[in-house]
């Protein structure tokens, strides 16, 4: 083989090893999101979003204020949706460091853009 062959065998391997590695990352941090989103949200979120109907009755709101799928939610910033994780709102309580680090708010907040984009 000669030289110049090598170089461009070994370059592609590279490319596909990298785009590998990113694919697995991406994956993962979505995992991630997905068993916070399970065990600290699920419970008065539901599984996909809309907000569990027999909370929102027993907490006397609307269940659309829960539902993290309205194009309300759909708009706003990954920084608004994390100010919310953070601080709370009306009946829900604010999740501070010990019970989500801010290395986990990212891959939380993509989740919640996935089950967005599956709702719709
Ligand atoms: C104890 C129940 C409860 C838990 C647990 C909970 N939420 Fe909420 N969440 C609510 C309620 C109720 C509202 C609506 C508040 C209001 O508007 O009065 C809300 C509102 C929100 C909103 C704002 C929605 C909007 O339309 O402005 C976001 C974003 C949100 N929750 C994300 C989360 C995430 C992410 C988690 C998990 C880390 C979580 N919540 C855990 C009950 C809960």
């Amino acid at each position: 083989m000669s030289k110049f062959k090598i170089f461009v065998a070994l370059s592609i391997s590279t490319i596909i090893l990298a785009l590998l590695v990113l694919v697995w990352i991406s994956v993962s941090s979505l995992e991630r999101g997905r068993i916070i989103y399970e065990s600290g949200c699920n419970m008065c979120h539901g599984p996909v979003g809309v907000g569990r109907p027999d909370l929102a009755k027993d907490l006397e709101i609307d269940q659309i204020r829960m539902d993290l799928t309205a194009t309300r939610n759909i708009k706003k910033t990954d920084a608004e949706i994390i100010e919310v994780i953070r601080k709370g709102r009306g009946r829900m309580k604010g999740f501070d460091q010990s019970r989500i680090a801010d290395k986990n708010l990212k891959a939380l907040v993509s989740y919640i853009r996935k089950l967005q984009k599956s709702n719709k």
